[in-house]
């Protein structure tokens, strides 16, 4: 009787601490350590690609209004992002991009052809690195490297064969999959339900202040690229650092 009394209150024991245990969460190698960076996270027009690749084209279709014309153009397209986010009416970055010059156009009075458009666009396609890309990344040899980006899956692919940076990112990440834009909170939730990893565990590096901004107040680890000396954005959110190339990420990031 005595051993049958023991065996059930061993029993109840286990089963109480059995039960008690919270389940694993999925993905439970997800990193627990606060500051322990396992991926790291690259915005990619203005950080990895030079969305004014189009610049010496905008110059020769219209001399002496080709930097005017590509400024306004990545402004109006950004700006296009954040309205269309805010009236929930998304359409891809690449109709976005598409409308966005056509109003620069029209803003600064300039005949833009349908082959003018064309043509420009096709600079999002064969668009250049910065001079530091290459090189940086390589640096970053070991870490788990991705793209979150507003371009979609065809700009982006287009952007890494333009640019020879095939097989460097373990994802490339397109706000596509959430039908909205950068800095709703749920483009960011895309890093880590497609990588897997914490979002204290994700490094996030944009030379777009306001980017890094959103990116800091999801929660992630955050560099600010701050290539041309500008002054911060007022958002009362700062980044964890500040670099002014991708050639000093590698010294800043967390171990
Ligand atoms: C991107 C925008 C910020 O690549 O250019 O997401």
């Amino acid at each position: 009787m005595r051993l049958r009394q023991l065996l059930s209150v061993i029993l109840l024991a286990l089963w109480t601490i059995c039960g008690a245990v919270p389940a694993l969460p999925q993905g439970a190698n997800m990193a627990t350590e606060q500051g322990k960076i396992q991926a790291v996270v690259f915005d990619a027009y203005g950080t990895l690609f030079n969305p004014y690749t189009a610049q010496p084209q905008a110059e020769k279709l219209f001399p002496g209004k080709g930097t005017e014309l590509t400024r306004l153009w990545r402004s109006k397209q950004l700006e296009y992002t954040w309205l269309r986010s805010l009236m929930q009416r998304y359409e891809d970055f690449w109709e976005v991009t598409r409308d966005a010059l056509v109003f620069s156009c029209q803003s600064l009075k300039l005949e833009c052809s349908e082959q003018a458009i064309q043509g420009l666009l096709q600079t999002y396609l064969d668009i250049e690195a910065y001079p530091e890309v290459e090189q940086a990344l390589r640096e970053l040899k070991g870490r788990r490297l991705a793209i979150l980006s507003n371009g979609t899956p065809g700009m982006l692919q287009a952007a890494i064969e333009s640019t020879d940076l095939e097989g460097v990112f373990a994802q490339v990440i397109s706000v596509d999959a959430a039908k909205t834009y950068k800095t709703d909170p749920r483009v960011y939730q895309l890093a880590p339900d497609k990588l897997g990893v914490a979002k204290s565990a994700i490094a996030f590096v944009s030379s777009n202040y306001w980017d890094a901004a959103g990116a800091k107040a999801f929660g992630f680890w955050t560099c600010w690229v701050n290539r041309s000396g500008a002054p911060p954005e007022v958002l009362g959110v700062k980044p964890d650092a500040v670099v002014k190339s991708l050639a000093e990420l590698q010294d800043v990031l967390p171990r």
